[in-house]
């Protein structure tokens, strides 16, 4: 072992991850808007999502995925020291979504702060968290995502309002010698802001129509927003690769944002990575912003395709814009592939 590789770092300790009951099918899309299951399935892979019932909010949701990470890592809320919720649909303005949650399960000693990098929540939050446990200023922080983005369609606009899902995870990042990190990424693209936005109440984007739409909701330029995605992260794919002194081929898992699996086989295309190594939640959740990394890797994990000690690479990318990834090897320090 190198001194580089023995030097403190961090690890994702475990995941949790929750989905609200309610599953909205393409049949039952197509009931509510003009389109159809076929168009839906062929331009995005999507064949349903989850909604939140009425009552559900993004805090709701964020709490419950927690619950089940702290139930499964086996730590107690005290042993928390900082909760980052990442979110772009949070309850409020203020409190944040991070209080909530800090509150709800008992979290006395922790910090809570909330971050808006839209579908890069997850992987900003894993930047951060990585960053605060590597240097020492904490032992443990809990990255929890969440979205309601069923509460903030237009249903008049059939392009976007198809895609999305609600659903929530969380990571616990922990200290570990050697860190399980081998390189992590972020970058923006603030110009392309109007490709991607949630109206405002204060002011309107540039170029947007006054009265054109209701305050709150999301509104999407597809085609560039997708053409972005495609560019972007395959060249930060390959610059994380770089980084890690990694090739795609020794990747175990590939992980995007799930956002259009057209995106995903693109991508893939660019980068040599092989399309049965990518890790999606978009067939079962839809788009989920940025809860959809660690609804991708939650199935995995329990049905033992992603294990201990395999090499990760996961990319978020999404309004902004702004993107962010990581290559890791999953797991607590001292986990081996392929035990
Ligand atoms: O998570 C944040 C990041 N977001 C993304 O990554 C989204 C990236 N973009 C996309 O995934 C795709 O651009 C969309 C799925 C949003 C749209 O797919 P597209 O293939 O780019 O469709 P389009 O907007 O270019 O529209 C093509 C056609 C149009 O009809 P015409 O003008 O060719 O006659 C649309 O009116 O498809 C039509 N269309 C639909 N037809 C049936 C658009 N939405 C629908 C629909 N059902 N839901």
């Amino acid at each position: 072992m190198t001194n580089a590789a023995a030097r403190r770092g961090a690890c994702v300790r475990a995941l949790g991850t929750y989905s609200p009951a309610a599953v909205r099918t393409n049949q039952d899309l197509a009931r509510m808007v003009e389109t159809s299951d076929e168009w839906i399935v062929r331009r995005t892979g999507i064949r349903e999502r989850r909604i939140a019932a009425e009552h559900e909010y993004t805090s709701d949701l964020c709490t419950a995925a927690t619950r089940d990470l702290l139930d499964r890592a086996g730590v107690a809320p005290d042993d928390v020291e900082l909760v980052i919720a990442g979110t772009t649909t949070p309850d409020y303005a203020f409190p944040s979504v991070a209080a909530m949650v800090q509150d709800r399960l008992g979290m006395t000693r922790a910090g809570a702060v909330d971050i808006q990098a839209t579908c890069a929540g997850f992987a900003y939050g894993l930047h951060l968290a990585n960053g605060l446990v590597s240097s020492g200023v904490h032992e443990r922080v809990v990255v929890v995502v969440g979205e309601t983005l069923s509460k903030v369609m237009d249903y008049a606009d059939r392009a976007t309002c198809i895609l999305f899902g609600d659903g929530a995870g969380a990571a616990l990042v922990e200290a570990a010698t050697p860190g399980r990190f081998r390189a992590s990424v972020v970058g923006a693209d603030g110009s392309g802001g109007p490709h991607l936005y949630r109206t405002g109440l204060s002011r309107r984007i540039e170029g947007e129509a006054a009265g054109t739409l209701a305050p709150g909701l999301v509104r999407q330029n597809g085609r560039e927003v997708f053409r972005w995605a495609v560019e972007t992260v395959s060249r930060s794919v390959c610059r994380l690769l770089e980084r890690a002194r990694l090739t795609a081929d020794t990747l175990d898992w590939f992980v995007p944002h799930s956002a259009n699996v057209r995106i995903t086989e693109a991508v893939c295309e660019r980068t040599g990575i092989p399309l049965d190594r990518t890790l999606s939640s978009i067939e079962r959740c839809g788009n989920t912003s940025a809860a959809s990394i660690p609804l991708a890797l939650a199935p995995a994990i329990a049905d033992g395709r992603l294990r201990p000690g395999q090499t990760v690479l996961l990319y978020g990318f999404g309004g902004g814009l702004v993107h962010a990834g990581q290559i890791l090897e999953w797991g607590p320090a001292g986990a081996t592939a392929h035990t």
